[in-house]
């Protein structure tokens, strides 16, 4: 696999024993060292309240490396070398404990990154000694993780508050499905092949599915998720992202702002959604297995929550590519699998020669996101032998560990590419201020909407593809989900 090597960095990492950065941050970083991608002069400096040194630090990081490498064995020889790359400095974000130990571990040649992985209240007290400790440099960078505001007004709050510290050109936000390898392949199908483009749009393209299913519950951020829901927690970022990378037009260069600038015109057509194109949902316990399926109300010790943990909405994007082609948006919990897929449904042919027999015919361009990435075309063939012309649909399937061996059964993860980009200084897979807003400023009367009606979202079983309602949703429009498989 082609890798870039990056220039020597200085990574702190804010909350380094927190979640994020043992599932994510520290085996992505571990990865890329494998790959040879990190510079030697690498460091990565692990800051947190916790009483921890180098060493413990160090321990820390190897178990958390070693535990996501569960299904790749985890190379013990470079997993030392990587380690010897790790530093740690105790510190306080609310006090001044620790900034000047900090300070004197960052090397003034080096790329300088800080990575915000804590919790959003903390924000504006790192900003504030980052700078009031002089730390910031010309090549620093700082990498924002979601939830970034929960409206319009925190999310502009926020904003100003990271503009008063840094220019727009140092914040890297992150919505880690902009890393997946998948996400980015689907501008490539789209930009870089001649064939679907010109089908792209509403003359062709009946309508676009949108999905993004898990089966595992809220885990152990009851007390976020609780406040969030399915909405603010997956509609307003992950798929408005899918949606805009679907929906806009071909930037002239794939280069951050061009890019960026074409997913917000995509957020600015979008439609208020009608109250009844949404559907909200709330998983129940397993029948038989309350004791580890619980329902959400008892996940959360909340009985009397009204927080969606599935949501169904049908958007439409009023421009000329797209009027009158809705977007059938999917997300929820303790589904029946884990998968996100984009599913293209090509019109009908306009005439049927070969008459009705067995049914509807039409052309879908599936692109899975995960698991088993690919993209599988849905054709239509003669079924083979006699008794005259029956239709038959077939798949052109394109399985990526099929197709690309190895590198395609085990993409990245997408925290390698993005931690090696904020080094990079490339923005392109990082969301603007603006574009944020612009999805609050969406979001906000949704919800407004929905609290103001008292709206309770419906049960469902899990295990199930949700509730029944959101089968109603497109039955009403003569549709029918694509099924959620694993
Ligand atoms: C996170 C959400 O941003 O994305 C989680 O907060 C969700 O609730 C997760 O489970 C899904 O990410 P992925 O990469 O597993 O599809």
């Amino acid at each position: 696999m082609r890798t870039i090597p990056v220039e020597d960095f200085d990574l702190v990492i804010f909350g380094a024993t927190g979640d994020l950065a043992r599932r994510k941050i520290l085996p992505a970083l571990f990865r890329r060292f494998c790959a040879g991608q990190m510079s030697p002069g690498a460091r990565v400096i692990g800051a947190a309240k916790t009483c921890h040194d180098a060493e413990s630090f160090r321990a820390v990081a190897a178990d958390a490396i070693r535990e996501q490498s569960s299904d790749r064995c985890c190379d013990e020889a470079a997993l030392g070398r990587f380690l010897a790359c790790l530093d740690y400095v105790p510190l306080d974000a609310l006090g001044e404990t620790g900034w000047s130990d900090l300070a004197g571990h960052l090397d003034p040649g080096h790329v300088r990154a800080f990575y915000f992985s804590v919790r959003p209240m903390l924000f504006a007290e790192l900003a504030r000694r980052i700078r009031d400790h002089d730390l910031v440099t010309p090549g620093t960078r700082i990498v924002v993780e979601k939830p970034f505001g929960r409206d319009l007004h925190s999310a502009r709050d926020l904003n100003a508050m990271l503009a008063s510290n840094f220019a727009e050109r140092q914040i890297y936000r992150i919505d880690h499905y902009l890393g997946k390898e998948t996400v980015q392949n689907l501008m490539v199908v789209r930009f870089a092949n001649m064939l679907f483009e010109p089908l792209w749009n509403s003359q062709y393209v009946d309508h676009i599915q949108i999905t993004v299913a898990e089966s595992e519950g809220i885990g152990s951020r009851a007390d976020y998720y609780n406040r969030a829901g399915a909405m603010r927690d997956m509609i307003q970022n992950h798929l408005m992202q899918l949606l805009c990378l679907t929906a806009m037009e071909p930037p002239a260069r794939f280069s951050p702002d061009t890019l960026r600038d074409e997913k917000l015109k995509v957020i600015h057509a979008l439609d208020p959604v009608l109250p009844h194109h949404i559907v909200r949902g709330q998983y129940e316990a397993m029948p038989g297995r309350e004791a580890d399926h619980p329902s959400y109300r008892q996940a959360v010790g909340d009985p009397r929550s009204t927080t969606e943990t599935y949501i169904a909405l049908r958007v439409h994007v009023s421009n000329w590519r797209w009027a009158g082609t809705p977007f059938y948006l999917r997300t929820g919990k303790r589904l029946v699998a884990r998968s996100s897929v984009i599913s293209v449904v090509f019109k009908d042919a306009p005439h049927a020669i070969f008459g009705q027999e067995g049914g509807r015919h039409i052309n879908v361009l599936t692109i899975r996101l995960q698991p088993n990435e690919g993209i599988t075309l849905q054709v239509t063939i003669k079924d083979p032998g006699p008794g005259g012309m029956r239709l038959v649909d077939v798949p052109l399937d394109m399985t990526f560990a099929e197709a690309l061996g190895p590198e395609g059964e085990h993409p990245p993860d997408a925290y390698e590419r993005l931690v090696m980009d904020v080094i990079r200084g490339d923005q392109t897979l990082f969301m603007r201020g603006d574009e944020v807003e612009a999805a609050w400023a969406w979001t906000d009367p949704i919800i407004a909407g929905w609290e103001a009606r008292g709206d309770v979202p419906k049960p469902y079983e899990t295990g199930s593809t949700g509730p029944r309602d959101a089968e109603l949703l497109l039955a009403r429009d003569n549709r029918e989900w694509r099924g959620i498989r694993p």
